[in-house]
């Protein structure tokens, strides 16, 4: 029985930084090499709608303003975060894009009908925060929006397209987080798939495009009109649901939802669940690795929604870890999906007094990555103890052969004395000492104390070759 062992992260790396580096490289996804595999992971409506911009053929990673900083932002911080990302290591581990969300425009265009960055916050301009950003071998992104008006009313760019993007290109932008608020409602003259978003986000899609500079293009229409469908001619990502907010409910709710998509996300073009929570205080340090594991399984962009300024050690412990970062990074850009969820309504709990949600306790979350190797995660999604046990073939391996395993969280080989020959994956999550009602309130009154606590809902990643 051979015994195949995981590829040195190392030469993972070099294989990304030279895929990365293929310029236009038409986005493909190569045949997975089972049957079982290809059943489980079916990848069948990727690549008919490619954008082919040349982007985002590995999901997006880098940071934004809106999760920690909401309106308050400006100049310094976003000066000060591109700092944080060098001197943290985030940077040199792939977080390059520095990504300016709502707020960042004065309230009113300027007389020539133009963009204007608010003079109070962004007093030097873009331009020169673009020229700052570069400087320190990074990206900047910018937020504008498919209606009359951004979310916090600022000036939308609709009917407004071609000279917002020209501006936007003549500072400097890497990237433009596109939304969806104010929108008028407006119904396509055209109706194509019954989609108004189809009249939205294709003519920033072409302005962008004729203004001759590479500009990642991030849809941000909350799946209203299932993007997944149409999005992949469009943009780079798409956002699939409602925003994140920093709770365990919110997060475990996302990930479900973003889950139905998996078939359709790819090089070029990804599903986006929204940008992390992890470091903003909701959550427990294990809820975060759950967070941080599954956004990554699932070829999410991986965008920092904390102020990186200041972060707890945890925190940039979770965010750094190199080979969770590489699941996501991975070249075959497969999107990791549920596979097994087990227990239904063995794990219930009240959300408000009038609210019992029940979820499935242990479930398997799995993606096939390059190299012949799987990623797999064993996500307890309850305050109990799970046991779990996979058999091989239930997550597509063959049952008969022999794998080497590796916990990416314990950065230890052979996971918990794997018992490969059962053909089987077997590990205990424990329970925890308090429930996590119980412990994120303490998370909200101790800090980073509280963070130290539990290590119970963390997802075994493993990634066992062949
Ligand atoms: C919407 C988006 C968020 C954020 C805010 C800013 O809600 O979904 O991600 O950009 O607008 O106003």
């Amino acid at each position: 029985m051979e015994v195949l062992r995981l590829r040195l992260v190392v030469a993972v790396l070099v294989l990304l930084a030279s895929s990365a580096a293929a310029a236009r490289a038409p986005p493909r996804i190569a045949p997975l090499p089972t049957a079982a595999l290809r059943r489980l992971y079916d990848t069948s409506n990727y690549g008919k709608l490619q954008l082919n911009n040349g982007l985002a053929l590995t999901p997006q990673m880098g940071w934004n303003s809106w999760n920690f900083f909401a309106c308050n932002i400006n100049e310094t911080v976003i000066r000060e975060t591109a700092d944080a990302l060098v001197s943290t290591g985030l940077a040199t581990l792939g977080y390059n894009y520095v990504n300016i969300d709502d707020c960042w425009s004065y309230v009113t265009r300027g007389k020539k009908g133009q963009l204007l960055p608010d003079p109070k916050t962004f007093p030097s301009g873009i331009k020169a925060l673009a020229d700052y950003v570069h400087g320190k071998g990074l990206k900047l992104g910018i937020y504008s929006d498919a209606g009359v008006s951004t979310c916090q009313v600022r000036p939308g760019s609709l009917f407004h397209e071609n000279d917002d993007a020209a501006l936007f290109a003549s500072w400097g932008v890497d990237y433009l987080k596109y939304d969806n608020c104010y929108n008028l409602g407006i119904k396509p003259e055209k109706r194509l798939q019954n989609s108004y978003a189809l009249v939205m986000y294709p003519p920033m899609r072409d302005a962008l495009n004729s203004t001759g500079r590479q500009i990642f293009y991030s849809l941000c229409e909350w799946g209203q009109d299932d993007p997944a469908l149409w999005a992949g001619k469009v943009g780079n990502s798409w956002r699939t649901t409602d925003d994140i907010v920093d709770t365990w409910k919110s997060m475990t709710d996302i990930a479900d939802k973003n889950n139905k998509w998996a078939s359709y996300a790819g090089p070029g073009g990804w599903n986006d669940p929204d940008m992390l929570e992890v470091g903003n205080g909701g959550m427990t340090s294990a809820e975060y690795r759950s967070h941080f594991s599954i956004w990554a399984l699932m070829k999410a962009p991986l965008l920092i929604g904390c102020d990186v300024r200041n972060m707890t050690s945890e925190t940039l412990e979770i965010l750094s870890n190199k080979e969770v970062i590489q699941v996501n990074q991975d070249p075959l850009g497969v999107q990791g999906r549920r596979i097994l969820g087990e227990g239904k309504y063995g794990c219930c709990e009240f959300i408000t007094m009038s609210n019992l949600q029940c979820n499935l306790l242990s479930q398997v979350w799995a993606g096939p990555l390059s190299e012949n190797r799987l990623v797999v995660a064993l996500w307890n999604r309850c305050s109990e103890t799970a046991n779990f046990t996979i058999k091989l073939p239930a997550v597509g391996l063959d049952g008969s052969s022999a794998y080497s395993v590796r916990d990416l969280w314990q950065k230890e080989d052979e996971l918990h004395a794997l018992p490969v020959l059962d053909a089987a994956l077997k590990m205990d999550s424990p329970a925890p000492e308090k429930k996590r009602s119980e412990r994120r309130r303490h998370a909200a009154v101790l800090g980073s104390q509280a963070l130290e606590q539990k290590s119970d809902q963390t997802p075994a990643l493993s990634s066992p070759p062949n």
